[in-house]
């Protein structure tokens, strides 16, 4: 049998995967390693953690980590095992608490994850040194960002290049309106690289589609997208164009990236009807008629609308199972029934998630029979051939010691 290397060697660029990076066991031991638990995945947002004692739980592949706000206002993260016998300390995903208690034999930690208390420990026994372990935690303008890993790639460009565009829509200052997962019978990447083409919006998505024009090939989109830039700046927004494979080939650095596409002509937001869903965020004054798409690092994938944005995450449970975790986030000050309605903010993306949930789980299907063999990307799947050669220098990379 080939090796992961030679596997990694033989992939024919502008080719979908083969069935081995979907089934391999030490293949997923690998991505674990290299892409899974070092690069950064979006955690949730700081609204999420407003007060003292808010905590919620975070949990991808094999690990699982408590966010907390601490007794200083900071936000740090901690990995959610006892330092005593290895039980999972907290079972809640979210709550607000002053300390975490094991379940297992009562060990209590503190906020700022230190061991608080152990019953009938020996003399000389050393609470100091068993604290929860700490897990590496950013916050990239309101957003909070994850690493199981002790030397995560640098954020220093991806912060800096992404300053701007996150300002338009003043990212820190929203809140999470709404949020539901999706789980998925599927390897994680087919989940990502299904978010990654819009080849098969006109197939699997009528009500997408009705409203987004990144279904169609982009020489088509070219006047809609014209009158869209000609729009941007009375409305407030500005133009950037940022490759996430561009970003991703320094060294050391998480790939980041950053565009903005025409929705088609009398539409301004992702919803039902097109028509605004919340109030205009930032400082925008009007609609432009485009929705913009944020992406750090291969998980986790923002869309900005001019009145909402929605977060994507997709994250591995096992090799054979995913979660996409959405987040609808609005301005900080709109105010629910008043501003916004739930079930309107999230119609679309959630009809279009659970269709997105079936074809995924048929090409998993497809996927594990003898008779698949890796297939040729279309003109309109650039991305995923890019996020696909983005996979695979990152399984190649040399393994960091952590
Ligand atoms: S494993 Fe947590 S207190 Fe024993
Ligand atoms: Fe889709």
């Amino acid at each position: 049998m080939r090796s992961i290397d030679e596997l990694i060697a033989d992939h024919r660029p502008g080719y979908s995967l083969a069935q081995r990076f979907y089934t391999d066991d030490a293949l997923y031991e690998r991505e674990l390693e290299r892409v899974i638990n070092r690069n950064w995945i979006m955690a949730g947002h700081v609204s999420e953690l407003a007060q003292e004692g808010d905590f919620k739980l975070f949990e991808v592949g094999r690990e699982s980590a408590i966010i907390v706000r601490g007794k200083d206002g900071a936000i740090g993260a901690f990995a959610n095992v006892c330092r005593h016998r290895g039980s999972v300390v907290c079972l809640e995903a979210r709550g607000n608490t002053q300390q975490f208690t094991c379940p297992y034999h009562g060990w209590k930690y503190g906020l700022d994850g230190r061991l608080l208390a152990a019953r009938a420990m020996p003399d000389g026994f050393d609470a100091e040194s068993h604290g929860l372990k700490p897990v590496a935690l950013e916050l990239v303008h309101g957003l909070i960002l994850l690493s199981f890993s002790a030397t995560p790639p640098s954020l220093a460009n991806c912060r800096k290049d992404l300053a701007e565009p996150m300002a338009l829509f003043d990212i820190e200052g929203l809140k999470v309106a709404a949020q539901k997962d999706y789980l998925i019978p599927a390897n994680w990447k087919l989940c990502v690289e299904n978010y990654q083409e819009c080849y098969h919006c006109a197939t699997a998505h009528p009500e997408y589609a009705r409203l987004h024009t990144l279904m169609l090939h982009p020489e088509q989109r070219r006047r809609v997208q014209q009158a869209m830039l000609d729009k941007m700046e009375p409305c407030g927004l500005k133009h950037f164009d940022i490759d996430f494979l561009d970003s991703n080939a320094r060294a050391g650095e998480i790939g980041y990236g950053y565009s903005r596409t025409a929705l088609f002509d009398g539409y301004v937001s992702g919803s039902e009807d097109g028509q605004a869903v919340a109030p205009l965020l930032g400082n925008l004054s009007d609609y432009d008629g485009g929705a913009s798409d944020f992406s750090f690092g291969g998980f986790s994938f923002l869309l900005a609308y001019s009145d909402h944005v929605v977060a994507y995450v997709f994250t591995p449970v096992d090799k054979n199972n995913s979660k996409c975790q959405i987040y609808w986030l609005v301005r900080g000050d709109a105010q629910e029934s008043k501003d916004y309605d739930v079930d309107r903010l999230t119609w679309l993306w959630d009809v279009t998630t659970q269709a997105d949930k079936t074809i995924i789980t048929n090409n998993a299907k497809g996927i594990h029979s003898k008779y698949y063999r890796p297939g040729p990307f279309s003109k309109m799947e650039r991305a995923e051939s890019n996020y696909v050669e983005w996979l695979l220098q990152e399984l190649a990379r040399p393994l960091a010691t952590d």
